[in-house]
């Protein structure tokens, strides 16, 4: 289980990062045109907030129980900082990305505030923006030294 649950939690990557880029545009869109609220945008900002919310899910299974689950495996010898892989697996990514979903959560929120639309699609926008570069920072990208991981299931270990 916890394979399909890894490679669900490579996919959804894709998926999140693109509703999150889409999100954006639409924020972006809306606060510069200053064009009215509409559900069209609700329903993108939800549907990024679902795709967040299941990561998330799937990334605290994985962490607890997967194949270098906290509570599966033992801590390396020399402890845990000072193992670059188990720093970023088990404080830094779940850290940064628990964050982002805050964000993104909290965007969600504003976009169901009672607030003049123009207000709304910029704080929304801005809310967006950090999430991304969060991700972007806290995702294992297969080029990055001792925690690289591939770009999609299947392509390595
Ligand atoms: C919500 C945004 C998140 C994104 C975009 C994301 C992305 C990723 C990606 C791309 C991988 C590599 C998958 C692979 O090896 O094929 C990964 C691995 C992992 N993620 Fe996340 N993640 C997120 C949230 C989380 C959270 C919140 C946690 C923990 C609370 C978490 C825990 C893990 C763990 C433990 C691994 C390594 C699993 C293993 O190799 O067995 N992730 N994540």
């Amino acid at each position: 289980m916890a394979k399909g649950l890894l490679d669900l939690h490579n996919l959804l990557r894709w998926i999140l990062l693109i509703l999150l880029l889409l999100s954006i545009f639409k924020a972006f869109a809306g606060w510069r045109s200053k064009k009215a609220f509409s559900q069209g945008d609700r329903k993108t900002w939800l549907f990024t907030l679902i795709a967040a919310h299941i990561n998330l899910l799937v990334g605290l299974y994985l962490w607890l129980w997967g194949r270098y689950g906290m509570l599966t495996t033992t801590a390396p010898p020399e402890g845990v900082t000072k193992s670059k892989f188990h720093l970023f697996f088990w404080i830094e990514h779940p850290a940064m990305m628990i964050l982002s979903v805050i964000m993104i959560t909290l965007a969600y929120r504003v976009a169901k505030k009672n607030l003049p639309d123009s207000v709304k699609y910029a704080r929304v926008l801005w809310l967006f923006i950090v999430a991304l570069l969060f991700i972007l920072v806290a995702i294992p990208w297969p080029f990055r030294h001792d925690i690289g991981r591939p770009w999609l299931p299947g392509m390595g270990s």
